[in-house]
């Protein structure tokens, strides 16, 4: 054998071997970088030398030439059907399990009168392939078709990545034909809807839909995109290799030729009480796992067993399908409310006739957003399909249109006239095909409204955006929760002891407005409440918060009068008390403006020093800086330009919070240069060279950019405005005050570090993530969270992901944990 065989056969093995710990065993052991380098190494010696490529190359996953069509095959084994089995529960969620009782009864029967031991195993939903393996190449794969003749999909079924080419292990059969189940990941599903829908092309409807279609594209490179995934349940014939006398050794001969076995979801139980449960904690599982299963499938362990059993019509006397309920469910929408969260976004919630999906009783379930509710076109009255899907939040699917309330001449009221328009005007704005009727609906086409049912407040809509939001901010009480909760969280001012609930009720009883309150609060009032809400509930019936009898220091002012102060109260106040002095980013971020996250919030902190100088920043000012682009510049702008926020953040300093300065990273000044702040103007978009031009025209002073006759008409024409010439004006006072170049230089100026972009990828031995970042950060380095050619060190650990692969094509030094130490300490 010469070189460049050998070398083409050790790099198919090795990269089989790593694609096999990777898709199948889940435990990666070389980064992806590696993979595709040695992939492509492989690659260009096949192209090199065609005639050594092997049979069960890596490089036939990313798929082929495209077919003008599938031929069919003929399953030597037919591919049959299973029956099923239900089994209903009642409002108590007990399980009626009389059809699978049955089952065993027929199953004993059968045996006359034996004991049958039973595997158990998902019931994925996907579809059912059969993988032909000769000397164990894979040669074959074919689709059920009508379970006598499929289509061949063979080039298809190789871009699957966790279906061996080649089988393994030493105890290969001649010939093994195996069957299973094609699916996609719900993971993978949600992924390729969104590109799906980024690029306007159809999405899919569920999972099952999305890998049938995937499967059965001509053009392999489709499919191989689309990830698939394959879990083999049996095997139909075999010739040769590990003789089997039980299901589940067939499985386990299934697992050592390589193939992936729904690991934790299956099992072998000595009798049907013990499959019963087993079924039971599957179906609460259900949610949780990775795929979609509509049931379980239970079969006799016994070969010789399901041999005697044999066969009814199409399917199998030894196995049954044990079916979950459904997770969708028809109801009726009763209304339709609408929810604010704590950045004022509306969702329209639909109040629905209570309805068991999936094992637990909806009530309610997201619309998303107006534009979705008018898509799906949801109305009051509707008979709709509700789905609960992997996630929580259960969600209205779609609507059963048939069943639409519709107007009868007794509903038409002809003095309700804006009634009517609202059904005149629906009729333009959603011409729908969907449903064919001949007169009105009841109900008018969904909207939101114009005011927030909780504070009355204008709902605003963004431009293009699908959000609707509050305008109240702090004065709608539903966003003064959310706020404070999120004010106090652990990320923000890390008040201890002050969590959802004692906010809500500190909200509700009127005892907390705003922020500054909560600095105001004592133990008495604290104690009031705990006793209001006691009292509240106990009456409604709901059990007492367990109450604290620890006696604690007295506050002091009461006069002994009062009742004893308690631990629970004493320690919110302490937490409230331990908060006083945040750094200036927690006490950014706890500000709650939108768009400013926590790593928006160190930006400005480390840009501004402090929060004087924040707070007055004008809008292209704050543009200039690293990481704040003009959305997010907006945003804090229009934040600090509302009267109410900034006498919160007096309020806030006047009750003694105060944010601890910082030194600054680089002087404003270096930011904020006339080019950067001119191109970054609201609604006058220059590049930086215009502008530059632009400052020296104007006599490279912002009064010359204010007054001067001569300028070019656009920019006469943009300062014509009011609000812009008052922004001049702004510009103007603030760089007249801007700090100057040295003085609050923080010394990390000096560090070598200073300025370096760092990424983290993967799990650092010892260090987490944050701790690796906040010691970057106080040398003086920047943490992003993606690699281009800016990156000066990618800190790579266990388990890089595609962020190493990256920084080794754009040649960015690659650092360890020790690396990062020692550079750190350096
Ligand atoms: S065994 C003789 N096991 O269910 C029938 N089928 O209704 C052997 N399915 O088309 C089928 N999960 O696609 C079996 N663990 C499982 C299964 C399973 C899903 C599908 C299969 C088949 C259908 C039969």
């Amino acid at each position: 054998m010469n070189q460049t065989e050998q070398k083409i056969k050790d790099l198919t093995a090795l990269l089989n071997r790593y694609a096999y710990e990777y898709y199948t065993l889940d435990a990666p052991n070389v980064p992806d970088a590696e993979y595709d380098r040695l992939f492509r190494e492989l690659e260009a010696l096949e192209t090199a030398q065609p005639e050594y490529k092997q049979p069960d190359s890596p490089t036939q996953r990313i798929g082929g030439a495209a077919l003008e069509g599938f031929t069919s095959v003929r399953h030597t084994v037919p591919m049959l059907s299973l029956n099923n089995a239900f089994s209903p529960q009642n409002e108590e969620g007990v399980f009626d399990h009389a059809e699978m009782y049955a089952f065993d009864e027929r199953v004993r029967g059968g045996l006359n009168g034996a004991q049958a031991e039973y595997v158990i195993e998902p019931k994925f939903d996907g579809l059912a392939i059969s993988l032909l393996y000769r000397d164990g190449m894979l040669v074959q794969a074919a689709t059920r078709g009508d379970g006598a003749t499929g289509e061949d999909v063979t080039q298809n079924v190789k871009t699957i990545a966790n279906i061996p080419l080649r089988l393994h292990g030493d105890n290969v059969p001649q010939l093994i034909e195996v069957r299973g189940e094609v699916l996609m990941l719900k993971a993978d599903f949600t992924a390729l809807n969104q590109r799906q829908a980024d690029q306007n092309q159809k999405t899919f409807a569920n999972p099952r839909n999305a890998a049938a279609g995937s499967l059965r594209q001509l053009n392999s490179k489709i499919t191989a995109r689309r990830k698939l995934h394959f879990f083999a349940y049996s095997i139909a014939q075999q010739e040769g290799g590990f003789v089997s006398e039980q299901h589940i050794q067939e499985l386990a001969y299934l697992s050592d030729l390589g193939f992936s076995l729904p690991n934790g979801q299956f099992g072998c139980f000595p009798n049907i009480g013990e499959v019963l449960g087993f079924y039971e904690q599957m179906q609460q599982k259900r949610p949780s796992l990775p795929y979609e299963i509509d049931g379980m499938v239970v079969k006799v362990n016994s070969l010789a067993q399901q041999k005697t059993l044999g066969f009814i019509s199409r399917a199998p006397r030894w196995a049954i399908a044990h079916k979950f309920p459904a997770e969708e469910a028809l109801t009726v929408v009763e209304a339709i409310d609408v929810q604010v969260g704590r950045t004022g976004a509306v969702t329209p919630v639909a109040r629905l006739q209570p309805v068991f999906v999936g094992g637990v009783t909806v009530t309610n379930a997201t619309l998303h957003n107006e534009g979705e509710t008018q898509r799906k076109d949801v109305r009051i009255g509707d008979t709709v399909i509700v789905r609960r899907a992997g996630d929580v939040i259960p969600e209205v699917a779609r609507v059963v249109f048939d069943r639409r309330p519709m107007q009868t001449p007794e509903t038409i009221d002809e003095t309700n006239t804006s009634f009517l328009d609202g059904l005149q005007e629906d009729l333009f704005a959603l011409p729908s095909e969907k449903h064919q009727t001949t007169s009105q609906p009841l109900y008018p086409q969904y909207r939101l409204p114009e005011h927030c049912p909780i504070c009355g407040s204008d709902i605003e809509r963004e431009e293009g955006g699908a959000v609707a939001r509050c305008s109240g901010g702090m004065l709608c009480r539903a966003q003064r929760v959310q706020g404070l909760i999120h004010f106090a969280s652990r990320k923000a001012m890390d008040i201890d002891g002050l969590g959802q609930r004692q906010i809500e009720q500190l909200v509700a009883q009127e005892l907390v407005r705003h922020f500054a309150d909560l600095y105001r609060l004592d133990i008495t009032t604290l104690q009031k409440m705990k006793e209001n809400t006691d009292q509240a509930e106990t009456q409604s019936g709901v059990e007492a918060m367990p109450s604290e009898n620890t006696p604690v220091l007295s506050d002091g002012l009461t006069n002994g009068k009062k009742p004893l102060p308690t631990k629970w109260a004493q320690n919110i106040l302490d937490g409230i008390e331990a908060s006083k002095q945040p750094d200036l980013a927690r006490f950014l971020f706890a500000l709650g403006i939108r768009h400013v996250g926590e790593r928006t919030a160190k930006s400005l902190a480390q840009a501004f020093g402090n929060l004087e100088n924040i707070r007055h920043a004008p809008e292209p000012v704050l543009a200039c800086l690293p990481d704040i682009g003009s959305v997010v510049a907006h945003s804090i702008a229009h934040f600090f330009a509302q009267a109410e926020q900034q006498n919160m953040i007096d309020e806030l300093l006047a009750v003694g919070v105060a944010p601890q300065e910082q030194p600054v990273t680089l002087p404003l000044a270096q930011y904020v240069t006339p080019e950067r702040w001119i191109s970054r103007l609201p609604d006058f978009k220059i590049s930086e060279k215009k502008a530059a031009a632009l400052w020296d025209l104007a006599g490279k002073s912002v009064e010359g950019l204010t007054r001067d006759k001569a300028l070019p008409a656009d920019w006469q024409q943009w300062r014509s405005i009011e609000a812009n010439l008052s922004l001049l004006t702004t510009m103007q006072q603030f760089l007249a005050h801007m700090p100057s170049e040295t003085g609050t230089i923080a010394e990390s100026h000096a560090s070598s570090l200073f300025g370096k972009t760092f990424v983290l990828t993967g799990t650092l031995p010892t260090l987490k993530r944050d701790e690796a970042q906040a010691m970057i950060e106080a040398a003086g380095g920047k943490v992003s969270g993606s690699v281009s050619k800016k990156t000066d060190f990618v800190v790579a650990g266990e388990a890089p992901g595609s962020k190493l692969e990256k920084a080794n094509a754009l040649d960015v030094a690659v650092l360890n944990e020790a690396a990062l130490l020692a550079l750190l300490n350096s």
